[in-house]
């Protein structure tokens, strides 16, 4: 019987293949010229908004590393990471997505391995596969965060890194429509907030018909925590302003942590 949390990642899968035909800012692929700089040399990706990720999160050399982009599709970060270098697999649970960095390796002639599926579950890999995983914010797209983790600690080698962009869950307190309507900040929801919850029918009704993708706030400790908990060490940690509504004016939006693999 498929469950609830199963459910929301089917109706999460139909809802980014639509984002695509929508044309969400996180579906447009990069251009050539933006491939033809990072083979050159000139490269940078984004975790969280659109802050470029600290080049000393990265080895030293892409060059023969396996990197996983994890919930990572839309032609953005694998195609740039491929071309500087990395050897890369995007993974996503959304076709459409994929379907981004298929045409842009094809366009520009990048060897990119592209495979479906949900980021709970990761047993199309071996364990000890990537040097290196890329995850842009899209736990919040996820039910569960604790097999995320143990996910990418089976599947990273010893002194493997994870860098994870994630929101902060206080700018879910706010009532979205509101903030959407006029900017106004009005504190309605508790916190862990999840769509599913804390919405009433006619609002969940609505954001269903609009084919809008189910968010859950996630806690820090779930986030943060949670990376402990499977193993980790974070080593670094960065925040951005969201890049829509108008928390941004009062508190970060995002948070992303570098973290490591104890060799
Ligand atoms: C905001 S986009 C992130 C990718 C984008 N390139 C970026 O820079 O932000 C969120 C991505 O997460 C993917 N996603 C959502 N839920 C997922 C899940 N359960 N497993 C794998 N990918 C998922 C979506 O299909 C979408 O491509």
């Amino acid at each position: 019987m498929t469950s609830e949390h199963d459910q929301a990642v089917a109706r999460n899968r139909a809802a980014w293949d639509r984002q695509v035909e929508t044309g969400n800012e996180w579906t447009v692929p990069v251009g050539p010229e933006v491939t033809a700089a990072a083979r050159a040399g000139d490269w940078s990706v984004v975790l969280i908004g659109y802050e470029p990720v600290p080049r000393d999160w990265f080895p030293a050399t892409l060059a023969g590393t396996d990197l996983l982009c994890l919930a990572s599709g839309g032609g953005q970060q694998g195609p740039v990471l491929a071309a500087a270098g990395a050897h890369v697999t995007v993974f996503d649970n959304s076709p459409a997505q994929l379907g981004r960095d298929e045409m842009v390796a094809e366009r520009d002639g990048l060897e990119i391995t592209t495979v479906l599926g949900d980021m709970r579950d990761l047993s199309a890999f071996a364990s000890w596969s990537f040097d290196l995983i890329l995850n842009p914010v899209s736990t919040v797209f996820s039910p569960e965060l604790a097999p995320v983790w143990r996910e990418c600690f089976r599947v990273l080698r010893p002194a493997g890194s994870l860098l994870t962009g994630f929101m902060n869950p206080d700018v879910f307190i706010f009532d979205e429509q509101a903030a959407d309507k006029d900017g106004e900040l009005v504190v309605r929801h508790r916190l862990p907030y999840s769509d599913l919850t804390h919405l009433d029918a006619a609002e969940l009704d609505r954001l269903r018909g609009t084919e809008v993708p189910l968010e859950y706030s996630h806690s820090l400790a779930e986030q943060i925590g949670g990376q402990l908990d499977a193993g980790f060490v974070i080593t670094g940690f960065r925040e951005a302003p969201h890049h829509v509504g108008p928390t941004a004016e009062y508190m970060p939006g995002y948070f992303a942590t570098r973290a490591v693999k104890r060799a």
